[in-house]
């Protein structure tokens, strides 16, 4: 992702932010432009749900982009299973591993396939999801699912888990974390079945 694509997905994916107040002290953390790390481009099976997706919106202009992204996967089929792996992937806009370094904070889009179940799971970065596409049931610790729409976000404190079940859409949210290690696998507490 490189050259005005680059700019024009930040500056969209910061705006969208910009709404949630939970994420304005993550936003104060937002790196300068300039800190760049290339990448070779990578795409997943996951990818092709982003079809369904756009053209407008923060999607619109992350699904122009997503040809020239690198994305990735965090588990392993020992993981969820092997059919997991064919609807789940992300990929860094900020961060270790993404274009515009950070140690602060991460930044990225999570996408799920439809009637995806995410099992769950925590980790010690405290995080913001922004659904921007789809609609998912969302559960916190041993709270009940619950469906949460595109704009509203979805806070998860440090080492709360969360599990997601996605709908009959696929799923794009925006995420953001803070604290930890950023670059850390979360601690894996549920299984598909
Ligand atoms: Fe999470």
């Amino acid at each position: 992702m490189q050259g005005l694509s680059e700019h024009d997905v930040l500056a969209q994916v910061r705006k969208a932010f910009a709404a949630v107040p939970e994420a304005v002290s993550f936003l104060a953390e937002w790196p300068q432009l300039g800190r760049h790390r290339v990448l070779e481009p990578a795409t997943l099976p996951v990818c092709r749900w982003l079809e369904a997706m756009g053209p407008g919106g923060v999607i619109g202009t992350i699904k122009a982009a997503a040809g020239q992204m690198q994305w990735r996967q965090t588990y392993g089929a020992g993981d969820f299973g092997p059919d997991f792996l064919q609807g789940y992937g992300w990929s860094e806009f900020i961060g270790l591993r993404g274009p515009l370094s950070s140690e602060r904070i991460a930044c990225g889009i999570l996408l799920l396939a439809p009637g995806l179940h995410y099992p769950a799971h925590a980790h010690e970065a405290e995080e913001i999801y922004l659904p921007i596409h789809g609609e998912a049931l969302w559960q916190q610790g041993q709270g009940d699912f619950a469906p949460v729409p595109v704009g509203q976000a979805v806070h998860h404190a440090s080492w709360v888990p969360h599990a997601m079940k996605v709908g009959a859409e696929p799923l794009a949210a925006l995420y953001l974390w803070r604290g930890g290690d950023l670059a850390a696998k979360s601690v894996i507490l549920g299984s598909q079945t």
